[in-house]
């Protein structure tokens, strides 16, 4: 199990969306939790996105997964995989130290692997990212936030920036941490053969919120309505637009908001919405409810497949979103509902009598027969 030799309490206060900063022996006695061969291994495969990555002289060589690895250069070289908790269960408990920040703002787990040089050049993002080292060691730089970086362009791909004047400059070993919030441009490259392995976390932007919720009132069929206004008097200046029929039209649009559930039920649905593949395989044969009750009440556990988004309100927490979808209980059974988005593992000791709640095996044998729970071999 990994654990933070830090407060993250203290790290949130102090860091979290300011500055940067490196946590020496972040993770104490630090292994990797996947193998470069493992890791390739997925690289290789069709669904999980991966990059390689490769630098000789100025010249950069990008090439998107499924990647083969029967010709690759001796140094200079990374390549990366992206959401790997989705699709290795020992790289996604590297994600559990983390759990003190809500999942909803969590992106993915992405891990590189380095040859000495590899590295993906200078270059900004808007993710709030840890970024363990594992074996090996790498050097990185991070500067300060600025609005004017000159972009540089080593490879489309890349999104490159020209360069920048490092506030941080430390070589990373394993264990080691580096913050960096979004904005900060930064740099690393390995110094020997490493692995890093980058938590991620991506806030909502305004833009994808109001385009995500019109699809929402599209689909579900809200505010097909037209302005009326059966009071209207003539005018002279029939070009304008009046300042009252301005200010209706607005609040027309602003009423779309104004229905709590549904703002709701809209948020819930997006948070919960992946924005990477799943590794998703449907129970077959279907599990029936009995079965469900049985295998826990055996002292069994059902775990949450990697990467799967659950939540729900306090305030209504016999309402779920997963993965996109919202799954309504009956009140009663709201305490045990939340324990499937708060805990990864569900277990006889911590569902107690709630086990018995025939609504709630129903749901749980539901999302097993999805492929969103499975049992633990
Ligand atoms: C990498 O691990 O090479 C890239 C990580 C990053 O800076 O985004
Ligand atoms: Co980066």
């Amino acid at each position: 199990m990994y654990q933070l030799t830090f407060s993250l309490e203290e790290f949130l206060s102090e860091y979290w969306q300011k500055k940067p900063t490196v946590i020496k022996g972040g993770f104490q006695d630090f292994i990797d939790p996947i193998s470069p061969d493992e890791l390739a291994g997925l690289a290789m495969e069709e669904e999980v996105d991966s990059r390689y990555i490769a630098k000789q002289g100025n010249e950069w060589d990008v090439r998107h997964g499924p990647l083969t690895f029967d010709k690759v250069p001796e140094e200079n070289w990374s390549f990366i995989v992206q959401a790997a908790n989705h699709w290795h269960e020992g790289a996604a408990q590297l994600v559990s130290p983390f759990r003190q920040l809500p999942n909803w703002l969590f992106d993915d787990l992405m891990i590189s692997y380095s040859t000495p040089g590899g590295g993906v050049g200078p270059h900004i993002d808007q993710y709030d990212v840890f970024i363990i080292q594992g074996s090996g060691k790498r050097r990185w730089r991070v500067g300060p936030k600025k609005d004017d970086y000159e972009e540089e362009f080593g490879h489309p791909a890349l999104r490159q920036i020209k360069g920048f004047e490092a506030m941080i400059d430390e070589t990373l070993e394993p264990g080691d941490i580096l913050y960096v919030p979004p904005g900060f441009p930064h740099d690393g490259y390995a110094i020997e053969t490493s692995m890093s392995f980058s938590v991620g976390f991506r806030s909502p932007k305004k833009q994808e919120l109001l385009s995500s919720f019109a699809d929402f009132i599209i689909a579900n069929d809200v505010g097909d309505v037209h302005y009326h206004n059966p009071d209207l008097p003539a005018r002279s200046n029939s070009g304008a637009i009046l300042d009252a029929e301005y200010q209706d039209l607005q609040a027309m649009m602003r009423s779309l908001m104004d229905h709590p559930n549904m703002m709701k039920q809209w948020m819930g649905e997006h948070l919960s919405h992946s924005r990477h593949e799943l590794d998703i395989i449907s129970a077959e044969p279907p599990w029936q409810n009995s079965e469900t009750y049985q295998f826990l009440e055996e002292g069994e556990t059902m775990r949450r497949l990697g990467g799967l988004r659950a939540f729900y309100y306090p305030e209504q927490p016999h309402i779920l979103y997963i993965n996109g979808e919202r799954y309504e209980l009956p009140e009663e059974c709201g305490h045990t509902a939340t324990y499937l988005c708060d805990e990864e593992q569900v277990t006889r000791e911590q569902l107690g009598k709630q086990l018995d709640h025939p609504a709630f095996i129903a749901l749980l044998t539901q999302l097993v027969n999805l492929g969103y729970w499975y049992p633990v071999e």
